[in-house]
C-alpha cells in the first residue's frame, strides 16, 4: 500500500499461540526500527494496520522489537482514526467554515491545518497531531474573540474541537492529554512515545518471549543467580501464585553484540553437526562451542567490532543454547531450586508454569512459541528413537546429562496441542535426616522407617502425583546396609543409582520400557521380564521406581513365595493404604493373598494449611496390612495405622493402642528375638541420631551435614558402635550409650569436616 506516495516496507501476518503477529522484515529498511524513536516506522506500522487486524507488532532485524497486545492495539485505533477521517472528509469545504457569513479568506489556511492534523503529520506523530489541533483551536478561539460579530462564525471551530474529541477517545491520545494536562507544557513527543510503547527486545532467532509487565505492582521477594541469567521472585498484590521473572543475558545484550550473535547463528545454522548434536553432554557442548568461538571472533573482526575473550565465550554459550541446546528452557532446567516445568498446550498463548521447592507454583515471564515446541519435540524424538505422532502421542523419556524427565504429549490426547512437563530430579538423594529438617515427617517416622528396613519389611509408598514417593524411596534405600545389593528397576532413571554407587552402595540399575509410551518399535524391555531377571539375581534389596501394571503380579507372586529378596519396596500411585489395595487387587489383577505380602503402606500428600495456597509435602499414614483378612481389609480391620497426621499439630502421631495389636511387631519380635522394649529401643536410637543431625545442622547452618555423603557416613558409623556394644554385652546392651558415643564421634569427627568443607565453599 501507499501513502503519501511512500511505499511500505515488507510485512506478513503471521499466527502464532491463537495470536496474529504482523511482523516487519526491517532488514533492508532504510528507517530506524523503532515505533518510539523513528516517524517513519510509525508510518510503517499504521499503514499496515490499515490493512490488517493485529494482536501483537514485531519488528525484525537482527534482533525483535515486539509491542504487546495492549500497545499493538493502541497503535490500531490510530490506524482506525486516519481511515475515519478519510472516508468523513473531515477537511472538506463543508467543514471549513460559512462562505455566506465570514467569506472564503481563511479556507486555505484552514484546510492545510486540517489535513496536516488529520492526515499527514497523524500518520507520522499522532501526538504531535494532536498538539497541533489544541494548538489551531486556541488560535481559532483567539481570532473568533477579535472577530466582529456579524461575520463571526462556529462552524471550523466546532469542527476542530470534534476533531479533538474523537482523537482524545483513542487510549493514546487520552493517554497523552492526561501527561500534557499534568505538565502544563508539551513534552517532546518522542519522551512520551517511550513511556506507552516500551518494547520487549529479543533475538530473532529466539522465539520465547519474556514479559516484564506492571513491574512497578510487585514487591520483590527473593533474587539469585542461576549462571549468568538473574532470576527474581515477585509477589503480585492480586495473585495467588509467585512470579517467576528470569532475565538471560541474551534478551540484554547491546545491538553490536545481537549483531554478531545473529550473524554467527546464521552461519552455523546450516552447518550440521550430526549426532553428536542429539546429546548435550558436556563434552560434546563444549566442541559445538569452540567451533562457536572462532566464527565469532571472525565476524567480530570483519565487522570491527571489540570482543573481550570473555565477550567471545559468553556468545557462544548463547549460540550453542540455541543451537544444539534446550533453548530458553535449559537455563529454568538449570535452576535446581525449580522442581517441575509445565508448559500448556496451546503453547504460545500462556505462560510458562513452574514449581519452585521454596515458593510454590509460579507464574514465569516466558512466552514459549509453537516453533520452538515443534523444534523440541523433533529433537526428543531423534534422542529416544521413538516415535510421536497421532497413533504415538505420549513421549516419556529421561534428559540424563540434565538430570530430568520429561513427558510430552499430543493430539488427539491432548486435543488443543503438544504439551510438555518437566520434572527436575535433585542432585543429590533426600536423605531422612533432610526430610526431617522439612518437616516431611517426624524423628519417630524416619527411626521407625528406617527399622523397618533393617527388619526386611515389604514397603510401598504412595501418593499423588509429585507428592515425594520417588524421593522418599531413595531416602530409604540409603537405610540399606551397604554391605547387601539393591537392585533398582525403572522406566525413567530417577532414583541417583550412580552417586549412591559413587557413596559405597551396591546398587544395579534395570531400566525397563515407558508403559505410557504406546510406541511399539521400542527396544527396551518391558518391566514384567525385567522383573522376572531382577528375580533371578538372588537374593537383594528390590527396589520398584513406579509400580504401574502387569509387573505388580509378577512381583506380588515374587513376594508370596519369598522369592523377591529381602527388602521389597515400590513406589504407586494413590491416596491411601485403602487405594493402594484397590489399585493393587481390583485394577492391577494381583489376588488378595499376594497383597498381602505387602507389610507397611507409607502415605505421602502435600497438605494445605488453613488460610495458605502453599504446598508442604507430608507423610500422612504410616499403615501395616494386616494378614488376617480375606475380602476387603478396610472392612475387615486390616488396615492398621500405625501412625497417623495431625494436621492441628503439623506433626506425625504414633497410635500407642494399635501398635500393641500389630501382628508386624509381633512377627519381628520373634524372628529377631527382641523385645517390644528393645524394638522401641532401637527406633529411638535411630530417631535420636538423625533429630540430632538436623540440630546441629540448624545450628552451624551447615545444610551440608544432612547430604547423603555425611549421613550415610554417620549411619555406617552408628551401626559399627552398634555392633561393637553388641559382641561386648549382648541384647542387654545399653544403647543410650551407644548415642553417646555417636554424639562424641560427630562432634570431634564428622562436624569438623563438614565445618571445613563448607568454609571451602564460602
Ligand atoms: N518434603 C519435600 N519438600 C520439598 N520438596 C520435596 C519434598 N519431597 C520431594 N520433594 C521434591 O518434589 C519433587 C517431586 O518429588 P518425587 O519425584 O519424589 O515425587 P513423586 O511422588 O515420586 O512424583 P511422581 O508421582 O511424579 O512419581 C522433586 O523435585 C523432589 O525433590
Ligand atoms: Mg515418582
Amino acid at each position: 500500500m501507499k501513502i503519501g506516495g511512500l511505499q511500505v516496507g515488507d510485512w506478513a501476518v503471521k499466527e502464532s499461540g491463537g495470536k496474529q503477529h504482523l511482523i516487519f522484515d526491517c532488514r533492508n529498511c532504510p528507517y530506524g526500527t523503532s515505533f518510539v524513536e523513528d516517524p517513519h516506522c510509525r508510518f510503517h506500522i499504521f499503514a499496515a494496520l490499515l490493512e490488517t487486524e493485529a494482536d501483537l507488532v514485531v519488528l525484525s532485524e537482527v534482533y525483535e522489537r515486539v509491542y504487546n497486545e495492549a500497545q499493538t492495539k493502541m497503535m490500531s485505533e490510530i490506524a482506525k482514526l486516519m481511515v475515519k477521517f478519510e472516508t468523513e472528509a473531515i477537511w472538506s469545504y463543508a467543514h471549513l467554515g460559512d462562505p455566506k457569513i465570514e467569506g472564503e479568506e481563511f479556507f486555505g489556511e484552514r484546510h492545510d491545518a486540517l489535513v496536516k492534523v488529520a492526515h499527514d503529520i497523524l500518520a507520522y506523530d499522532p501526538i504531535a497531531a494532536y498538539v497541533l489541533c489544541l494548538e489551531e483551536i486556541k488560535k481559532e478561539r483567539n481570532r473568533l474573540a477579535k472577530t466582529p460579530e456579524n461575520t463571526r462564525a462556529e462552524i471550523y471551530l466546532n469542527n476542530l474541537v470534534a476533531l479533538r474529541e474523537t482523537m482524545e477517545r483513542t487510549e493514546l491520545i487520552g493517554k497523552a492529554r492526561d501527561i500534557i494536562m499534568r505538565l502544563r507544557q508539551i513534552p517532546e513527543t518522542t519522551a512520551l512515545y517511550h513511556s506507552f510503547f516500551e518494547a520487549q527486545i529479543k533475538p530473532s532467532f529466539i522465539g520465547s518471549r519474556l514479559l516484564f509487565e506492571e513491574m512497578e505492582k510487585l514487591e520483590l521477594l527473593d533474587e539469585y543467580n542461576v549462571g549468568q541469567s538473574s532470576v527474581q521472585i515477585f509477589k503480585h498484590p492480586s495473585k495467588t501464585e509467585k512470579l517467576y521473572f528470569i532475565n538471560p543475558p541474551e534478551y540484554s545484550l547491546p545491538p553490536d553484540k545481537y549483531f554478531v550473535l545473529s550473524k554467527t547463528r546464521e552461519i552455523v545454522a546450516t552447518y550440521q553437526p550430526g549426532k553428536a548434536s542429539l546429546s548435550s553432554t558436556a563434552k560434546s557442548r563444549k566442541y559445538f562451542e569452540r567451533i562457536y568461538q572462532a566464527s565469532i571472533r571472525d565476524i567480530s573482526k570483519q565487522a570491527n567490532i571489540k570482543m573481550s575473550p570473555e565477550d567471545v565465550n559468553q556468545l557462544a554459550e548463547i549460540v550453542a543454547r540455541y543451537t544444539v541446546g534446550y533453548g530458553i528452557l535449559e537455563i529454568l532446567l538449570s535452576d535446581r531450586r525449580i522442581t517441575d516445568i509445565y508448559l500448556d498446550a496451546p503453547i504460545g498463548q500462556k505462560k510458562v508454569y513452574i514449581v519452585h521447592s521454596k515458593y510454590g507454583q509460579c507464574e514465569t515471564n516466558i512466552i514459549y512459541t509453537q516453533d520452538e515446541a515443534n523444534a523440541l519435540v523433533s529433537k526428543m524424538r531423534a534422542m529416544s528413537g521413538r516415535p510421536f505422532d497421532e497413533a504415538h502421542p505420549v513421549l516419556d523419556l529421561d534428559l540424563a546429562e540434565l538430570e530430568t524427565r520429561v513427558a510430552v504429549i499430543g493430539p488427539p490426547l491432548s486435543p488443543d496441542g503438544t504439551a510438555f512437563a518437566f520434572r527436575l530430579h535433585k542432585v543429590t538423594p533426600w536423605t531422612l535426616p533432610q526430610f526431617i529438617d522439612a518437616k516431611m515427617l517426624t524423628p519417630l517416622a524416619a527411626g521407625l522407617l528406617s527399622f523397618f528396613i533393617d527388619m526386611q519389611a515389604t514397603m510401598l509408598i504412595t501418593g499423588s502425583r509429585g507428592s515425594g514417593k520417588t524421593s522418599l524411596a531413595g531416602s530409604l534405600m540409603l537405610e540399606i546396609p551397604q554391605n547387601s545389593r539393591i537392585i533398582v528397576q525403572e522406566d525413567t532413571m530417577e532414583i541417583a543409582v550412580p552417586y549412591m554407587k559413587e557413596l559405597g552402595f551396591n546398587v544395579q540399575r534395570l531400566k525397563t520400557r515407558s508403559p505410557i509410551s504406546i510406541s511399539k518399535t521400542e527396544t527396551e524391555v518391558a518391566p514384567e521380564e525385567s522383573l522376572r531377571t531382577a528375580l533371578r539375581l538372588g537374593d537383594s534389596a528390590l527396589v520398584i521406581g513406579e509400580v504401574r501394571s502387569k509387573e505388580a503380579k509378577v512381583l506380588y507372586e515374587a513376594m508370596r513365595v519369598g522369592a523377591a529378596g529381602n527388602i521389597v519396596m515400590g513406589t504407586i500411585h494413590g491416596d491411601s493404604a485403602y487405594s493402594v489395595w484397590d489399585r493393587v487387587v481390583n485394577d492391577l489383577g494381583v489376588p488378595n493373598t499376594s497383597f498381602k505380602a505387602t507389610d507397611v503402606v507409607v502415605v505421602a500428600r502435600p497438605i494445605r494449611f488453613a488460610g495458605s495456597l502453599e504446598r508442604h509435602r507430608r507423610i500422612v499414614q504410616i499403615t501395616e496390612v494386616g494378614k488376617h483378612w480375606t475380602e476387603d481389609p478396610e472392612k475387615e480391620h486390616g488396615l492398621l495405622d500405625l501412625m497417623t497426621y495431625d494436621a492441628g499439630k503439623d506433626t506425625l502421631e504414633l497410635n500407642e493402642a494399635n501398635i500393641k495389636k500389630s501382628e508386624l511387631f509381633e512377627r519381628i519380635m520373634s524372628v529377631s528375638g527382641l523385645s517390644a522394649k528393645q524394638i522401641w529401643a532401637n527406633i529411638e536410637l535411630k530417631a535420636n541420631s538423625k533429630e540430632y543431625l538436623v540440630q546441629l545442622k540448624n545450628k552451624y547452618k551447615i545444610p551440608l551435614l544432612l547430604e547423603s555423603e555425611n549421613t550415610v557416613l554417620a549411619n555406617n558409623k552408628l551401626l559399627l558402635i552398634k555392633e561393637n556394644a553388641l559382641q561386648k554385652y549382648g541384647a542387654s546392651a545399653n544403647l543410650d550409650s551407644v548415642l553417646g558415643e555417636w554424639k562424641e564421634w560427630v562432634s570431634s569427627v564428622l562436624l569438623k569436616r563438614v565445618l571445613g568443607a563448607q568454609m571451602k565453599k564460602g
